[in-house]
């Protein structure tokens, strides 16, 4: 919520390396931007011109009683009529092109970069922050920098243009039309303030109120079983009567600010009325003059009340810059050199044609790690992995395991030495090399709404029908997945929920099994299922791991025994390594962490047998 509350609303100055950077994005389309805004142009001159040609009407049809020129007039106003319908069209079609291209580009660069970024940039930023960036500020800037630049553009000229004609026209009306204007602008600003101020609290308490929502959402089933409905209850009442306040002040500033400038409209039209029409019926002006001055106080204050809600909304619009700019411009800790990138691809454009077959020897040497923020976890470690070996890690809490296992997935880069996956540096070769070669089985594993069949499909988009439930069945999912009514189309509902743990982890086998990695990790699950499961998961990982090297963060003592190396972990060192019959003879490291840990396991495995 703090990460919310500081960013999210203050006001920034002006910032013109940020609209640089914006405007840059629009240079590929900067053709609909010009389009518009000549569009733009036209109509302001229109609406100059227009009450102008009303007034010469008046003057030379009504006053001279002669019908002569009508034709003339009509010829005219087809022609602006036709006129404004082709530049409305052109002003829509342009500003709807750059809205939608800015902001397909704004996005587009951002989830790039969200898919460079690595995972220790999730563990600080919050979904919901990254959501915001996505949708609401680049929809925000796009909308401005379309529609709400050609209005700018539209509304400056129009005020311009009418000034002009005022003043050639008549010096004293033009005078009495403007003395109204420094009221007009003050009283704007005034009323925008307040108006964007109760808006930025709306949206905080908002805010607030989302994050209750889902806490109170997720968190049901918690709230009743520790039977906290009433407090819940009432935090969210007072966050919600606070929101109810300050709209209730929104909509007041706003309703009172129409009818002030109306007000002032109306008090500019009296005196034009009045001086006008005294030098009318002193016939120093015609009648088609005060026409005219009369229309242009209407057409004159409608972009006034646009231009200070633009220029409000810039100055919010360029909040959402910033926040894009700083998102797209991150840089990510680790990224693919130039060179790399050259030859194979970056994250979303791979070039396969010129990957290399992945073996899958991997090497640690000399690796030394740290954690940004942390003391060295690992140092000068050494490991030598033949490929299609199967190594367990096992060890303490804290011993080291996920973060070689994250080293290997270049999640992390060693602080020093080097990682060689089949005798090179790993960095030598892109980020999307190793991952499209590489499996990662997570504790819990993560399934995507969508049905069964999508979901193992993610492993392999291309893999046919026969070859998904071939690996089903390999890793004995298919038992329970024909016991569905919808069978492989069944529906898993968000994140899986509608499966139990373990079938979810028998269909991340399943997708593993599909992807066919030359690498797979697999960090164990530790929660317990049934006994029939439990059975198929030992079956399945035994399979799922066949053909290929693999890294398991081992809890189950039938992986451990089967692996075909066992290292045990301690601070960041490897203290024993061999087989589970080596290491057991030596009665030493792993033979305490067995007698401790899994002796109570093997009891447990050898009943079900
Ligand atoms: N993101 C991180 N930032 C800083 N330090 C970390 C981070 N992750 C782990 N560490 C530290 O690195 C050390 C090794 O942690 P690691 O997660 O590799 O242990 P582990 O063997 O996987 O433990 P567990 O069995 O609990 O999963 C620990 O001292 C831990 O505090
Ligand atoms: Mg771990």
């Amino acid at each position: 919520m703090n990460y919310l509350e500081e960013e999210e609303y203050q006001d920034s100055k002006f910032d013109i390396k940020v609209w640089y950077k914006i405007f840059s994005y629009m240079k590929p389309f900067k053709k609909n931007v010009i389009l518009g805004i000549l569009a733009a142009i036209v109509l302001a001159a229109i609406d100059t011109i227009y009450p102008l040609i009303n007034k010469y009407a008046i003057d030379e049809i009504i006053e001279t009683r002669s019908l002569e020129k009508l034709p003339y007039f009509i010829a005219f106003y087809i022609l602006v009529m036709s006129l404004i319908g082709f530049m409305v069209y052109g002003f829509i079609i342009n500003a709807g092109q750059v809205q939608q291209k800015l902001s397909f580009a704004l996005r587009k660069d951002a989830f790039k970069r969200l898919h460079e970024l690595p995972f220790s940039y999730y563990d600080k930023t919050p979904v919901g922050w990254i959501m915001a960036r996505m949708t609401s500020d680049s929809r925000n800037l796009s909308d401005i920098l379309s529609w709400g630049l050609i209005d700018l553009s539209w509304g400056l000229l129009m005020m311009t243009g009418i000034t002009i004609v005022m003043f050639i026209i008549n010096v004293k009306l033009a005078l009495i039309t403007l003395s109204v204007l420094p009221l007009l602008i003050g009283l704007s600003i005034y009323f925008k303030k307040k108006i964007l101020k109760a808006y930025r609290k709306i949206r905080k308490e908002n805010s607030k109120i989302t994050g209750s929502f889902n806490e109170g959402i997720t968190g049901a089933k918690t709230t009743k079983t520790l039977v906290l409905e009433d407090d819940n209850f009432n935090d969210f009442d007072g966050l919600t009567s606070n929101m109810r306040r300050h709209s209730i002040k929104a909509a007041m500033f706003a309703g009172l600010y129409f009818p002030s400038i109306l007000f002032i409209a109306t008090f500019a039209t009296g005196l034009i009325i009045y001086y006008g029409g005294m030098d009318v019926s002193a016939d120093i002006i015609s009648i088609g003059v005060l026409y005219l001055f009369i229309a242009y106080i209407g057409s004159f204050f409608e972009p006034v009340m646009q231009l200070a809600n633009i220029l409000a909304r810039f100055q919010q619009a360029q909040a959402s810059a910033e926040r894009l700019i700083d998102l797209i411009d991150m840089e990510p800790e680790i990224f693919d050199t130039k060179e790399v990138i050259e030859i194979y691809g970056d994250a979303i454009n791979f070039k396969k044609e010129n990957w290399e077959e992945l073996v899958g020897e991997v090497e640690f040497r000399n690796v030394t790690f740290k954690y940004s923020k942390g003391e060295t976890v690992l140092s000068y470690f050494n490991l030598k992995v033949k490929a299609g070996e199967n190594i367990a890690l096992v060890g303490h809490t804290g011993a080291g395991k996920s973060t070689i296992v994250n080293l290997i997935c270049r999640f992390y880069e060693p602080t020093e030495g080097k990682i060689l996956i089949d005798g090179k540096d790993y960095k030598d070769r892109s980020i999307g090399w190793l991952h499209d070669n590489l499996g990662y089985v997570l504790q819990s594993p993560h399934l995507f709404s969508g049905t069964i069949l999508e979901n193992i499909r993610y492993g392999r988009p291309e893999a046919t029908f026969e070859e998904v439930e071939h690996a089903a069945k390999l890793v004995e999912a298919d038992n329970f997945i024909i016991e569905f009514k919808d069978g492989y189309n069944t529906e898993v509902g968000e994140g899986g929920t509608r499966l139990s743990v373990g079938q979810k982890q028998l269909i991340s086998f399943a997708r593993a099994l599909i992807a066919d990695p030359k690498i797979l990790i697999l960090d164990e699950a530790t929660s317990s299922v049934d006994t029939k499961t439990e059975k198929s998961i030992q079956r399945a990982i035994k399979i799922v791991l066949k053909g290929r090297t693999s890294f398991v963060i081992a809890h189950r003592l039938s992986t451990i025994i089967s692996s075909d190396r066992i290292l045990v972990l301690e601070d960041g060192k490897i203290k024993e390594e061999g087989t589970h019959n080596e290491l057991i003879k030596l009665e030493k490291h792993y033979y305490k962490l067995y007698t401790n840990q899994f002796k109570s396991k093997v009891i447990e495995e050898s009943k079900n047998e």
